[in-house]
């Protein structure tokens, strides 16, 4: 399969370059770089370093079978604090490929969404006809993409499928996190292990949420999983349809419970120090990925330690296990 990868110099989508490269696909990556790395991409790889509203140059120059959707801004405090940038790109950049994907004939597309689409939910596993509800404007954004996907493949052939990612940890295929800005509870924690000189402690957001140790609970899914995740998408989805699926493990662990799983990991104390809630912070998400099983044969492999273990060994020495 010939496929474009737009953010396939971001995290996620650098570990789906990667396994689509294994699995002896063909593939192209564009990203801007806005927050991706050139070096992400592998040798070799066709890379257009361009905005996603010039993908329609790429499209036009050969045929492809697939469009995988991995490019967005992602921070939820700033799509907070300055919304104006995430209309801009997560939607209006996104419409632009919608055009460009129509115009060139793109038979499929895989889109990363978010649980961010749902907000606090009313009850737990969250399954895809919860009430959709995103309480920041990232959130926002994602589902205004998803709701346009749904309309281009009412009105078009287009095969789409929108992947509702939970919290996704860990590194694969010589790829892992390496954000700028760091936000994410994992690497902030490896970061306090590590650079207890610049970054301080890490400060954990509340510790008065209504959950059994008080700290708030997420579904963690492994990178790698994910990846397969978005390869089975390539091959489940139906032209004229639009199927969206939560990709999370089943399972909630608390931001003690992971702390205390990074203790082991690492076998070093993480030094902490307790803030106020965050604001926009659920108090749990945990998915349900029934119809990820039933729709795309995916039951994730991999464990919260797996995910430390690699996470750890990416972030020492830029080493990945799996
Ligand atoms: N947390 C801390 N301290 C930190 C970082 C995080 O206590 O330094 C806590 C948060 O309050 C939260 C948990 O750890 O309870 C997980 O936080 P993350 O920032 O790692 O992840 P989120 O659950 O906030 O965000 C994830 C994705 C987003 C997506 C969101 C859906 O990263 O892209 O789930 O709600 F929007």
């Amino acid at each position: 399969m010939k496929a474009l990868v737009v953010g396939g110099a971001g995290y996620i989508g650098s570990v789906v370059t990667r396994l689509l490269l294994a699995q002896g696909h063909d593939v192209t990556v564009l990203d801007d770089c806005s927050t991706g790395h050139a070096d992400s991409v592998p040798t070799g790889v066709p890379f257009h370093q361009i905005d996603i509203t010039a993908a329609g140059t790429v499209l036009a120059a050969d045929r492809y079978d697939a469009v995988l959707h991995f490019a967005a801004k992602s921070l939820v405090g700033e799509s907070v604090a300055r919304p104006a940038p995430y209309w801009h790109t997560n939607v209006g950049g996104t419409r632009a490929l919608l055009d460009a994907i129509t115009e060139h004939h793109v038979p499929t597309l895989v889109f990363s969404s978010t649980a961010a689409t749902y907000g606090e939910p009313d009850t737990i596993p969250i399954t895809e006809t919860a009430p959709t509800r995103p309480g920041n404007t990232y959130g926002a954004t994602k589902l205004a993409v998803d709701m346009m996907i749904t309309n281009q493949t009412t009105a078009s052939p287009l095969a789409a499928v929108s992947l509702r990612y939970f919290n996704v940890a860990g590194a694969a295929l010589g790829a892992g996190e390496r954000h700028t800005t760091e936000t994410h509870l994992i690497p902030n924690a490896l970061r306090a292990i590590t650079d207890t000189g610049s970054s301080g402690p890490m400060t954990i957001y509340g510790t008065d949420w209504p959950t059994p140790d008080g700290t708030p609970i997420r579904d963690y899914v492994h990178v790698l999983d994910l990846a397969h995740a978005h390869v089975q998408a390539l091959t489940a989805a139906q032209p004229g349809h639009h199927l969206i699926a939560n990709l999370g493990s089943g399972d909630g662990y608390s931001v003690h419970q992971v702390l205390t799983t990074i203790e082991t990991v690492t076998g070093q104390r993480v030094p902490t120090t307790t803030g106020p809630r965050r604001a926009g912070d659920p108090a749990r998400l945990v998915a349900s990925n029934t119809l990820a099983q039933e729709k795309l044969g995916w039951t994730p492999q991999l464990t919260l330690t797996h995910m430390i273990e690699d996470a750890w060994a990416f972030h020492t020495d830029g080493r990945t296990i799996r």
